[in-house]
């Protein structure tokens, strides 16, 4: 097989954090006085803690916060989301996620984590998930959000894999663009319809298979 590392997305691909996010946005939302729908919580998906901020106040129509103001609103939101994420368990992985990563340890491909987030640790900490990745790539290491490469291309060259050997594996459009434009192989977890361009698209880790891998 041509493919030597497997790189995920966390948020949406192993756990499905969309939830709390959008809890957590959604109050500081009506903290504000306006409301925004889970549909349009999916625009979130894959988008930097200040990138979805300033989508949200756009929402609201408030054009008049300050950048020390914006850093404020960002922190309360992120303290009721990691009161929220402190309370997960292993029983939130997404189904297949822990077992697939396995499968492609035990064949001996290296794998790591690339992700927007800077709660990573936490999140992988309380999911117990830590040890399953050679390297992990976040929202602390990372300076130009997805679709630009950098989060994916750091993930390669910490496993000393060449990016043409890697697959990612995203949730997000975003996220599917990032790895192309690093010349990466796709998978995209959810539906074919959204993300068009990825190289397969499947529902879930669930469904893959060191098969499925190799006809990349
Ligand atoms: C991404 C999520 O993985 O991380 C986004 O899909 C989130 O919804 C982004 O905004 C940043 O996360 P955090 O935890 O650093 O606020
Ligand atoms: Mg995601």
């Amino acid at each position: 097989m041509n493919i030597k590392a497997c790189i995920f997305d966390l948020d949406g691909v192993i756990v499905d954090t969309a939830v709390y996010h959008y809890k957590a946005w959604k109050r500081l939302a009506n903290q504000m006085g306006f409301d925004f729908t889970e549909h349009q919580n999916e625009q979130l998906k894959g988008v930097s803690r200040m990138a979805s901020l300033d989508l949200i106040l756009g929402w609201g129509n408030i054009t008049n916060k300050t950048e020390a103001e914006k850093l404020e609103l960002a922190a309360q939101k992120n303290e009721w989301y990691t009161e929220m994420i402190g309370q997960m368990t292993p029983a939130e992985i997404l189904p297949g996620a822990r077992e697939f990563v396995q499968t492609c340890r035990d064949a001996g491909l290296k794998t790591a984590i690339g992700s927007a987030s800077k709660n990573t640790p936490t999140i992988l900490n309380k999911l117990e998930l830590t040890h399953l990745f050679d390297a992990i790539i976040d929202g602390n290491s990372v300076s130009i959000p997805k679709p630009d490469p950098e989060v994916f291309l750091k993930g390669a060259e910490a496993l000393g894999v060449a990016p043409a050997a890697c697959v990612v594996f995203e949730d997000a459009i975003a996220g599917i663009e990032a790895a192309i434009n690093g010349d990466m192989k796709t998978v995209g977890i959810g539906s074919p319809e959204t993300l068009t361009k990825a190289n397969i698209v499947v529902s879930g880790l669930d469904k893959m298979s060191l098969t499925i891998l190799a006809e990349l």
